[in-house]
């Protein structure tokens, strides 16, 4: 029988101070229904970046750790005071900056279960359904990119890790004794090419692992910010020529600023050609391939060696889970798999050790998340909902051409689309920013697209709809339409132009 103590929290007796009674645990289930469903529900109406309460904040700061605690009631009035009012409303349909997924219906559901198992996706005795439920989402992710059946993965924190990891891969596979002597060998540099427009987690992990950013050539792009496979073939040539070891191409299948997709089909013969490693950062883009019509686009993801995938982008599932996927599967475990004799592990057929795919030992459960989510609402809905944000996009983007004043900066390839007010310098294009989401009309985010500076709204949620597209569109038409016109014909050229002046030209 466990031992009854008497706590601190008045007039309950409890287990355990860790734990909640049973009266606590109704309140806490109540209370967290409640909020779940008020957070919902008041979503459409939320102010999407509100003003941080400095004050509030900086009394966490100064308040100290509580040595007896607030109990349930206490710690959910501080969400609801404190913590809610001052976060991000990422999942109001008008929040269209930056890539990111707002968070699917069951995310919260299956976050509060993964929490309560918490299951250690080290090695597959601590966690042996996770294990299979994490194949069994490598395995459907493998099959949407159109990897063969030998591909191996493991999920991730997100992109920049899955990228970073994929760099760690190809190292060991091509780099003789790379565990035993890393780079520290007197061999000709090795040598990264990606593209300008590629994320800059490439770079980072090209710094981190020692390759140095010298040694990663960004290759220009051609008019539809896709690499340029001309160059990248010159580039390589030459540095052949030079007695550097070209050996890794980083393709990009959207772009983070336009959204391009580089052309991976001839990346991919070049590859092949040269003996090159190709490394495809599909974060934001390759899932689109949940849609066959993409094919025609993206296909070319399938002839990667490997490739980065977001499923907290376009799965909608909750920050993290990123994903790392390498077409023969031996390579990434032959990277990642040291010998850990003091774990226990038997091997079985049915079973993965993850700690042999990647870099972390204790690993949470990412993949019960993103498999609720898919066992919930089917693949179906993701792929309508992906359907319906590029084509909220298209509109989008055909509204602004549509609008004198008005510029796309770069094609609507997915679901970016980049824009300039015509004569509108920096300064007018940050305060338009800053005056949308003053009215809580929308969060856009800048950008900046072969030198000029513009604005980017990126259509990734899923609960954005043709009103909140309409409305954007309404208020960029009454901010353009009060500008002067000598402003629209001044800011043609790159840059935006500087002719139109803040006091005359509000935007
Ligand atoms: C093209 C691309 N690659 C990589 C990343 C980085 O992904 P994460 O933020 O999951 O690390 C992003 C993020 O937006 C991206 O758009």
């Amino acid at each position: 029988m466990a031992i009854v103590c008497q706590s601190i929290r008045p007039n309950l007796l409890l287990v355990n101070e860790l734990l909640l009674t049973d009266e606590e645990r109704d309140r806490a289930g109540a209370r967290l229904v409640a909020l779940l469903d008020s957070y919902e529900r008041g979503l459409p109406e939320a102010e999407i970046l509100p003003a941080p309460d400095r004050d509030a904040l900086s009394s966490l700061l100064a308040t100290p750790m509580p040595e007896h605690g607030v109990g349930v009631d206490g710690l959910f009035d501080a969400w609801e005071s404190t913590i809610l009012p001052n976060s991000t409303t990422v999942a109001h349909p008008r929040f269209l900056a930056y890539v990111l997924g707002p968070p699917n219906g069951i995310a919260p559901y299956a976050e509060a279960m993964a929490a309560a198992m918490n299951q250690n996706c080290n090695f597959w005795q601590l966690s042996p359904a996770a294990s299979v439920v994490e194949r069994s989402v490598l395995e459907w992710l493998a099959s949407v990119v159109g990897f063969p059946s030998g591909a191996r993965g493991i999920l991730t924190g997100g992109g920049s890790l899955a990228t970073l990891q994929a760099l760690a891969t190809a190292l060991h596979d091509r780099v003789p004794d790379f565990h035993a002597t890393g780079l520290q060998r007197d061999a000709a540099p090795l040598v990264v090419y990606t593209s300008v427009e590629a994320h800059r987690s490439v770079d980072k992990a090209a710094a981190v692992l020692g390759i140095g950013l010298d040694n990663v050539r960004h290759i220009a792009t051609d008019p539809l910010h896709r690499m340029d496979v001309h160059a990248l073939r010159a580039a390589v040539e030459e540095d052949r020529a030079a007695g550097l070891r070209p050996w890794y191409v980083v393709g990009t299948c959207g772009t983070v600023s336009t959204g391009s997709v580089d052309p991976l089909d001839e990346i991919a013969d070049l590859c092949a050609a040269e003996d090159l490693w190709l490394h495809v950062d599909g974060a934001y883009g390759a899932l689109f391939l949940l849609s066959e019509e993409m094919r025609g686009l993206m296909g070319g993801c399938a002839r990667a060696d490997s490739i980065t995938l977001d499923p907290h982008k376009l799965l909608h599932a909750p920050l993290e889970a990123g994903c790392l996927l390498v077409r023969d599967g031996a390579k990434l475990r032959d990277a990642f798999a040291f010998d850990s004799s003091y774990l226990t592990v038997a091997e079985d057929p049915l079973m993965t050790d993850y700690m042999d795919y990647g870099l972390q030992l204790s690993r949470n459960f990412k993949a019960f998340k993103v498999w609720s989510a898919l066992q919930a609402f089917g693949v179906s809905a993701f792929r309508d909902a992906n359907a319906r944000t590029l084509a909220l996009a298209r509109r989008l983007g055909d509204g602004i051409e549509a609008t004198p004043g008005l510029t796309l900066l770069a094609p609507v390839t997915l679901t970016a689309v980049c824009f300039a007010v015509d004569g509108a310098s920096d300064d007018e294009h940050r305060a338009l920013l800053e005056r949308l989401i003053a009215e809580n009309v929308a969060l856009l985010g800048p950008v900046v697209v072969a030198g000029r500076r513009g604005i980017r709204a990126c259509v990734t949620n899923h609960r954005t709809s043709e009103a909140d597209i309409g409305l954007v569109l309404h208020r960029l038409r009454q901010a353009v339409s009060r500008r002067p016109r000598r402003a629209a014909v001044a800011g043609e050229g790159p840059g935006g132009g500087t002719a139109a002046t803040p006091e005359h030209n509000p935007v």
